[in-house]
């Protein structure tokens, strides 16, 4: 085994990626690499790449271009790219980027392993695999506190603007055992909270085990003291859920639960499955069963065909629900997808004006929501320090909170909130 090798990595787009990266990092951690943080100092650079929008896709353009002269300097260089856009562009990329010497997409991040002691002579790595679900890979974890697990992989929902069922494959439910294993481990070694990681967890299925019942054979783990999950689709969230939400202390009071849209055309372009009303009525189900819940969602303005009042009917939306947060989108036409094929594109500037329309409206709301928190007790996981030396954790509801005493990271706190800003608490800790 060679050993001292560097590795730079960087990732763009989600947690899944995310965790991706950590996984990738586990592989080679075992074969001797060390994380660099600069591209200079590396034998091997890897970009975990992000396909879902246009300018994420541009990002890593870019990056790739300021580190072409490195290769230039050092032919030993070895440049991957991994993720979504790997996936999705494969040969052609390679073709393109001639200085990239491997292209592995999601489903194949485990030949890392072979592909770094040069074992291939191909080098685009873009198949099906069928079992990724049952692969259990070494993990090299950012935090020590909180962890990602994967419990469902890929994703068969066709949502018409999107490319993740082309990037990621079709959907895959990893075994219980293999979760309720990992989990096990990282309670022992010390983390305080998971959160479950799926395109839509709520499609998860072994055997007889769905969604809620992993969540209740996680409940019963002993050492994790919070759960949470993401990302629920609203057409499978059950009234089963709901009450195991409600039942098991460790779920947090959080769901991220993105909506799309207000308009029932545009929901129905976008082959969501749930109209308005049948989204509101889920939102109902979760605030009567668990009050103070926290609702985030994500919102796409300028979908094809958007009129003036469908867009409206988003606006109406947001004022309706009052999320706590959003993330909010301005649609981004991706090559293969259904809807970038629709007749009725929306111009740039009118996407953006929504876009802007959009945030301004939540920002007030999330403004609002969180000055109601000031002067209540919240329990606080204690993550870290900021910047600024500042004590930082989590509400159970997953808004940051900085504290003003110095403790320890993954102490539960109960914290007397002082101050809120947009997107943050301060407070101090409460002693009955
Ligand atoms: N354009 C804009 N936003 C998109 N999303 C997914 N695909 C697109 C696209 N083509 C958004 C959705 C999704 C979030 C992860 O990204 O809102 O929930
Ligand atoms: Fe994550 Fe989707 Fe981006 Fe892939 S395309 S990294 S699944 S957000």
């Amino acid at each position: 085994m060679m050993k001292g090798r560097a590795v730079y990595i960087k990732t763009f787009g989600c947690q899944m990626n995310e965790h991706d990266t950590e996984r990738i990092l586990g592989i080679l951690g075992a074969k001797g690499f060390t994380e660099v943080d600069e591209p200079k100092k590396a034998d091997l650079i890897i970009f975990n790449t992000c396909a879902i929008r246009h300018k994420a896709e541009q990002k890593f353009l870019s990056s790739l271009g300021r580190i072409k002269h490195l290769k230039k300097k050092n032919p030993e260089l070895k440049i991957i790219v991994a993720g979504c856009s790997a996936q999705l562009q494969g040969e052609n990329l390679l073709n393109k980027i001639p200085y990239i010497d491997y292209i592995i997409g999601p489903d194949n991040i485990h030949l890392i392993e072979n592909i770094i002691e040069n074992q291939f002579s191909n080098r685009v790595f873009i198949h099906e695999n069928p079992d990724l679900a049952k692969i259990n890979l070494p993990v090299k974890r950012k935090d020590r506190v909180k962890a990602w697990v994967n419990i469902i992989y890929g994703c068969n929902n066709y949502c018409t603007y999107c490319v993740v069922p082309y990037t990621r494959g079709k959907e895959r439910s990893r075994p219980l055992n293999d979760i309720i294993q990992e989990i096990k481990i990282l309670a022992e070694q010390g983390y305080k909270e998971i959160t479950l990681l799926g395109q839509n967890v709520n499609s998860y299925r072994d055997g007889d085990v769905n969604f809620p019942s992993l969540l209740e054979k996680i409940e019963n783990i002993e050492g994790i003291e919070r759960v949470r999950f993401i990302t629920s689709h609203p057409k499978d969230l059950s009234m089963e859920l709901v009450n195991v939400m409600k039942n098991c202390r460790k779920i947090c009071e959080h769901i991220h639960l993105p909506i799309q849209a207000g308009s029932n055309k545009i929901l129905k372009l976008m082959n969501r499955k749930y109209t308005y009303e049948d989204y509101l009525e889920k939102i109902y189900w979760l605030r009567d069963a668990i009050p103070n819940i926290a609702i985030t969602s994500d919102i796409i303005v300028g979908f094809p065909q958007e009129e003036d009042e469908d867009f409206e009917k988003t606006i109406y939306a947001l004022k309706e629900i009052e999320f706590d947060g959003i993330f909010a989108f301005k649609f981004s036409p991706r090559v293969g997808t259904l809807a970038a094929k629709l007749d009725g594109q929306i111009p740039d500037e009118i996407k953006s004006k929504r876009l802007t329309e959009v945030l301004r409206l939540q920002d007030e709301i999330t403004e609002r929501k969180n000055k109601k928190l000031e002067g209540k007790i919240q329990e606080v996981l204690v993550e870290g320090k900021d910047e600024e030396g500042f004590t930082t954790g989590r509400t159970r509801t997953n808004k940051i909170v900085k504290i003003y005493s110095d403790i320890k990271p993954g102490e539960i706190v109960n914290v007397k909130i002082t101050k809120s800003y947009r997107h943050s608490l301060e407070g101090e800790i409460f002693k009955e």
